[in-house]
């Protein structure tokens, strides 16, 4: 029988509870469908880091690395711990580290859930967000300064400012901040070229490309020039372009324009979450973070929710969605779609339902019916 490593990271807050269920269900998809997954467990986290101040080695991702075919992830983020901190310590740093630099976030509306639009039903709203995951403002690069602190800093600071902007920075104020963006030809070019592809594959005659282009145009005007020649290579499809302000308006009036959209990383950050709303609410949005290829990572776009941390309420099926896209990534593709087809019968017959959906089901009996309506589709 084929077996899988599988790094398991439940993280922090109800990550631990939503993760126990995705575990469920992928365990019994592998009776039904002829697998074994191997769970190699990493508490990395809040307890973690605030017992002994780690975050997440490079040892520990080398052991992933060496050991572990995909990563199942819950959630990060702790009151305890001033934002950031877990987020880019752990979340971000193993994005990088395996280079997993396309965030694919489905946008799909499931029959039974109520949709926040007016008149849209499941057949308007059922698209892939492919958001680039190495770059743009997550780089890293920024810093503040105050006159007074360091003299080379400031130095740089000024030339910055003069040079690029013309602005001196004694008559702005005696403080500035400042963060970079920044796109390369090859980190845009690969994840623009797998959403064509993308698009191919589900048969979709247009790519729409989200930026800014018409403010931030060194950045965006590049990422444009980027898609038109990805797009050279897709005869029967458009590429469409689609300003980051108005797509949000879009995705509200017109959804079923969308069936691929693809994004730089921080305004795919931003339109997700409005695609997790119109598709029934975060407790229905998976996302994967894909090198393919590689070694990917797996978890629900929302967060660790500290205030539900241990009570049973919090929808575990976008992370047991999550589960599917793994699992159709490593190549159980019928272990993949019998899940989503389950979620989807699940949810649609509406008898066990969390909070957030209207019902009063904990998180594990939401995942005990998966597990027995897997049956179904097995
Ligand atoms: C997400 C999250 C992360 C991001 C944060 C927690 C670093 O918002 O996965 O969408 O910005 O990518
Ligand atoms: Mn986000």
């Amino acid at each position: 029988m084929k077996s899988y490593t599988i790094a398991l990271m439940p993280g922090d807050g109800i990550g631990p509870e939503i993760i126990a269920e995705g575990v469920k269900v992928i365990e019994k998809a592998g009776e039904l469908f002829g697998f074994k997954v191997e769970w190699r467990k990493y508490d990395n986290g809040a307890d973690k880091y605030l017992a002994t101040g780690e975050l997440i080695t490079e040892e520990t991702l080398r052991d992933i690395r060496k050991n572990c075919k995909a990563i199942y992830l819950g959630a990060f983020g702790d009151p305890r711990v001033k934002p950031g901190i877990l987020e880019k310590g752990i979340l971000l740093k193993t994005r990088f580290y395996f280079d997993q630099f396309v965030n694919l976030r489905p946008v799909k509306l499931l029959e039974g859930v109520e949709c926040p639009l007016k008149g849209k039903g499941p057949k308007d709203v059922d698209f892939t967000v492919v958001r680039e995951n190495t770059e743009d403002f997550y780089v890293g690069i920024g810093n503040r300064a105050k006159i007074g602190k360091s003299k080379q800093e400031l130095s740089v600071l000024r030339s910055l400012y003069q040079v690029k902007f013309g602005l001196d920075i004694e008559t702005q104020g005696s403080e500035i901040a400042y963060q970079i963006g920044v796109l390369s030809r090859k980190g845009s070019e690969r994840v623009i070229r797998y959403a064509f592809e993308l698009a191919k594959k589900n048969k979709a005659d247009k790519v729409y490309a989200v930026d800014k282009a018409n403010v931030l145009s060194d950045v965006y005007g590049f990422w444009r020039e980027v898609v038109l020649d990805v797009a050279k290579g897709y005869p029967g499809i458009t590429p469409e372009f689609a300003f980051v302000d108005a797509i949000t308006m879009w995705f509200v009036k017109n959804p079923e324009w969308f069936k691929v959209v693809v994004a730089p990383n921080m305004f795919g950050d931003i339109i997700t979450d409005l695609g997790a709303m119109i598709q029934g609410g975060l407790g229905l949005a998976p996302g994967g973070n894909i090198n393919p290829g590689g070694i990917s990572m797996f978890e629900p776009i929302h967060g660790s929710a500290p205030k539900y941390k241990g009570l049973n309420v919090a929808n575990p099926l976008a992370t047991i969605w999550a589960g599917a896209l793994m699992l159709e990534e490593i190549g159980e593709k019928k272990a993949a779609s019998a899940i989503v087809d389950t979620i989807a019968s699940v949810v649609k017959e509406g008898k066990v339902r969390t909070k957030d959906l209207g019902g009063n089901n904990t998180t594990r009996e939401t995942g005990d019916e998966v597990v027995r309506r897997l049956d179904d589709f097995g």
